[in-house]
């Protein structure tokens, strides 16, 4: 029932409502990020836990990012904002998310600097595409909102699709960082996964082994198999 009643909300009520619902808009160092309601969900909050993680590493400025899952883009554009990369690519299933991160893009004359796609996990992003800095949130529960894309990934298919298929768009040296939940999982479920993209888990913070009551965000940073982690991210 609760299945039914997500995917008749994401898909009829939402688009017929969508019009109607007015815009809100969060600014970071003079970026103004637009978004509605519905598309929120943590990129404001704790999904600003990115920016004083990648900035007490001492990560310099990226030539471009990607963010995955993206939204309404307050990680992606807030990154941009506090000068942690110089471009960005972003992408969402959702076309009412990149409705808003194009809005973004246009308000704030970032044309020539940020790309938005509809892109079902990587399926969509042209070839074209190399990023130096991959940042997602995505839905982070595979046994909680069941059929709520915004918080449901059904036996973790969607990580799986992402790990599996990034490899092409990174550049040498490009690092991946991912916002997990220990309610919701483990550093554990996604090693395998990882390992089977080409990809090695270079470091993580602030998560525990076992699942927890409680909301516990952290973080997994991957790159390539053979790529050096660099000095800032080793604290060499
Ligand atoms: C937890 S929300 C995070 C949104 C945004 N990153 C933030 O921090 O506010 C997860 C996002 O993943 C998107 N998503 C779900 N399934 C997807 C898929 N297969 N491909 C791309 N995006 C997807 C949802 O539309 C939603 O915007």
């Amino acid at each position: 029932m609760e299945r039914l009643w997500n995917f008749v909300h994401q898909h009829v009520l939402f688009p017929l409502a969508e019009p109607m619902v007015p815009w809100k808009k969060e600014t970071y160092v003079g970026l103004d990020v637009f978004y509605k309601e519905y598309i929120e969900v943590g990129g404001r909050s704790f999904g600003q836990n990115f920016i004083p993680f990648l900035q007490g590493l001492g990560m310099p400025k990226q030539p471009r990012a990607f963010e995955w899952c993206a939204g309404a883009g307050f990680v992606g554009f807030s990154a941009l904002a506090h000068g942690l990369c110089e471009n960005l690519a972003l992408a969402d299933i959702s076309k009412e998310a990149m409705k808003a991160c194009r809005r973004t893009i246009a308000k704030n004359r970032l044309g020539q600097r940020c790309v938005a796609y509809v892109s079902d996990n990587l399926k969509d992003i042209p070839q074209s595409e190399k990023w130096d800095l991959v940042l997602g949130n995505p839905p982070h529960h595979a046994d909680e909102y069941a059929g709520d894309r915004r918080g449901y990934d059904d036996k973790w298919g969607i990580r799986r699709g992402f790990y599996t298929s990034v490899r092409p768009f990174l550049n040498p040296g490009a690092v991946i960082v991912v916002l997990e939940n220990n309610r919701a999982s483990t550093l554990d479920g996604f090693r395998g996964m990882i390992e089977d993209g080409g990809l090695k888990i270079v470091l993580t913070q602030n998560d525990v082994p076992e699942r927890t009551s409680e909301d516990r965000f952290y973080f997994i940073v991957t790159m390539r198999r053979e790529d050096t982690p660099p000095a800032w991210l080793t604290g060499g």
